[in-house]
């Protein structure tokens, strides 16, 4: 069962991204502490749990992102933030995301990636970005931003691990850009 997250989910979702990344090759790398932050300085998120058996064994979330569009000389906007209008496309990002390791490649990551964005396009979202593996995401409508000439602005990050969904009927939209993901995430496209 995937429902939206609610106060009393916090401290198992907590757990769970502690516990899942760090089953991860990559390790937990403070995912858990970048929840919360999000919660805190992003007016808003899309939050979904995985329930089974009165556990919570899954997690997704998304917030906003912007892709800063380029001008025709490649030249981005001078200003940026997550007020700016103008050129600048508002979308959503996902990241985190999480499922035990006593659940996971039984489809529940699947299952929360498909309910957030089919949620997402009925509210109109425009487009959704994701860093993540490049076999697992475009099944779900993802590919390469570099298709669209839109890049992420993360220094030591390849361009090709980043996907980009358009919303529905968006496709022609997107001519290149700079994808930004909220500041919680961290500097991004520095010295560009
Ligand atoms: C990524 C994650 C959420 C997937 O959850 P899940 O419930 O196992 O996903 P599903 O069952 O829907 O899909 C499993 C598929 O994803 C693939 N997959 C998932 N993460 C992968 C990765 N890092 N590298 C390669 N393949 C990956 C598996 O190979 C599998 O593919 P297959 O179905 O073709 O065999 C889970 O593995 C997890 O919590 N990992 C640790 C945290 C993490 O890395 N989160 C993602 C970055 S934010």
């Amino acid at each position: 069962m995937i429902i939206p997250e609610t106060p009393e989910h916090l401290d198992a979702v907590r757990q769970l991204t502690i516990e899942a990344f760090a089953a991860s090759p990559f390790g937990h790398n403070g995912e858990a502490d970048l929840i919360d932050a999000i919660r805190e300085q992003c007016a808003h998120t899309l939050s979904l749990v995985a329930i089974e058996e009165d556990r919570i064994v899954g997690h997704i979330l998304f917030s906003p992102a912007e892709i800063h569009t380029l001008d025709a000389n490649g030249v981005g906007p001078t200003v940026s933030g997550p007020d700016v209008l103008g050129p600048n496309m508002l979308g959503m990002g996902l990241a985190p995301m999480s499922v035990h390791p006593s659940h996971q490649r039984r489809g529940i990551g699947a299952m929360l990636v498909k309910e957030g964005l089919r949620r997402l396009d009925e509210l109109g979202n425009r487009f959704t970005i994701v860093a993540g593996h490049p076999e697992y995401y475009p099944r779900f409508g993802f590919r390469p931003a570099q298709e669209f000439s839109v890049s992420h602005g993360f220094q030591g990050m390849p361009q090709d691990v980043f996907f980009l969904r358009p919303g529905p009927s968006q496709d022609d939209e997107f001519s290149g850009g700079r994808a930004h993901y909220h500041s919680v995430f961290g500097p991004q496209h520095e010295g560009s």
